[in-house]
């Protein structure tokens, strides 16, 4: 099986590139390992603080967070770093040749009943003679991206990796301790049956997304004329894992809910990243209304509706919203 840099050396990746993602990496290992100890380690739980998505920190968030970041910038590799857990953007080297944006722990409300979390990145190339402490660095839309990957610590820590040459899959082998290819090519099949998306928040939806899930809870009686099955991981990287497996739908739509904050997903720790992974394995990802990837940021912490994977199904879905306007 083969290691991670001679396949991102084929993919035509430069020496830094690879380092940063080995950097990237090799903290991600460490939260795999302490993950993996769950209640042993001490890291299950909340802390006392608030994020600025205004959501309780778990231990397992703060700890992430600081792994990733403190080992990102020490590499001297990157300009800044920007992650859903600070603030504000944290400077680097100025002469930094990158930008990092990360999803420290997905799944948070997942840590404590032992079930899937993982962590998203996304790599931005630093614009020259820029400066590090400025976060207006990071508003690049996602096709600007260099590379974009997540990391599952499921029953095996898996990484999805692209580069922009199709999307790879890799599995930690825990006793060489790094990560061997284990799918060189991931291809979303077009069409599928199954869908994800959190029904409790349905009343709340907007029109044309209630009207598509409408129709495909009808199943084969109804305009589908086939019957679908549900899934709900409720952490993104578990359910953007499986349509990168089998294929199927994902969606967080927008929801009415709290009109100060209609989209949950954040566009550049979670929306960006995964359409990146998804589109280059062949998927679609949409707002409803616009490609995410081509969305200018105004905002690094801006939260965006979402709705990915399999082509034939995003597009089923697409065409409720231009019917609905
Ligand atoms: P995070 O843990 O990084 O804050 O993200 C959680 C997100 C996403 O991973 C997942 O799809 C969604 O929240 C789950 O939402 P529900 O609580 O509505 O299931
Ligand atoms: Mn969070
Ligand atoms: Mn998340
Ligand atoms: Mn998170």
């Amino acid at each position: 099986m083969r290691r991670l840099a001679p396949v991102l050396r084929q993919d035509g990746a430069d020496a830094d590139l690879i380092s940063l993602i080995k950097t990237i990496l090799a903290a991600c290992k460490e939260i795999s390992f302490r993950v993996g100890q769950g209640a042993l380690s001490g890291v299950l739980g909340s802390t006392l603080d608030e994020n600025i998505q205004g959501e309780t920190q778990k231990k397992l968030d703060v700890l992430a967070n600081e792994l990733l970041k403190d080992m990102i910038l020490e590499s001297g590799l990157v300009m800044a770093i920007s992650s859903e857990e600070e603030e504000s953007t944290v400077a680097g080297n100025p002469n930094g040749q990158f930008l990092v944006t990360f999803d420290p722990l997905d799944g948070s409300s997942n840590t404590d009943i032992n079930s899937l979390i993982g962590t998203i990145f996304s790599i931005l190339p630093a614009p020259a003679k820029a400066d590090p402490a400025d976060p207006s660095i990071f508003l690049q839309p996602g096709t600007a991206q260099i590379a974009a990957g997540y990391v599952l610590y499921g029953p095996s820590t898996m990484l999805a990796l692209t580069t922009g040459k199709g999307t790879r899959l890799y599995t930690l082998d825990k006793t060489y301790g790094g990560f061997l290819l284990t799918q060189e090519e991931v291809a979303i099949p077009g069409v599928t049956a199954e869908f994800a998306v959190n029904m409790s928040n349905q009343r709340h939806w907007e029109a044309p997304m209630q009207a598509y899930i409408a129709d495909l809870l009808q199943g084969k009686e109804g305009p589908r004329g086939k019957n679908y099955n549900m899934r709900w991981i409720a952490a993104m990287v578990g359910d953007v894992h499986r349509i990168l497996c089998r294929g199927g739908i994902f969606a967080y739509p927008r929801d009415l809910k709290d009109p100060k904050k209609p989209d949950k997903l954040r566009l550049m720790y979670e929306a960006n990243p995964m359409s990146m992974l998804v589109e280059q394995a062949g998927g679609a990802s949409s707002t409803g209304y616009q490609r995410i990837m081509e969305i200018q940021p105004v905002d690094i912490h801006q939260r965006v509706a979402v709705i990915l994977g399999s082509r034939h199904e995003v597009d089923s879905c697409l065409n409720y919203h231009k019917t609905d306007s």
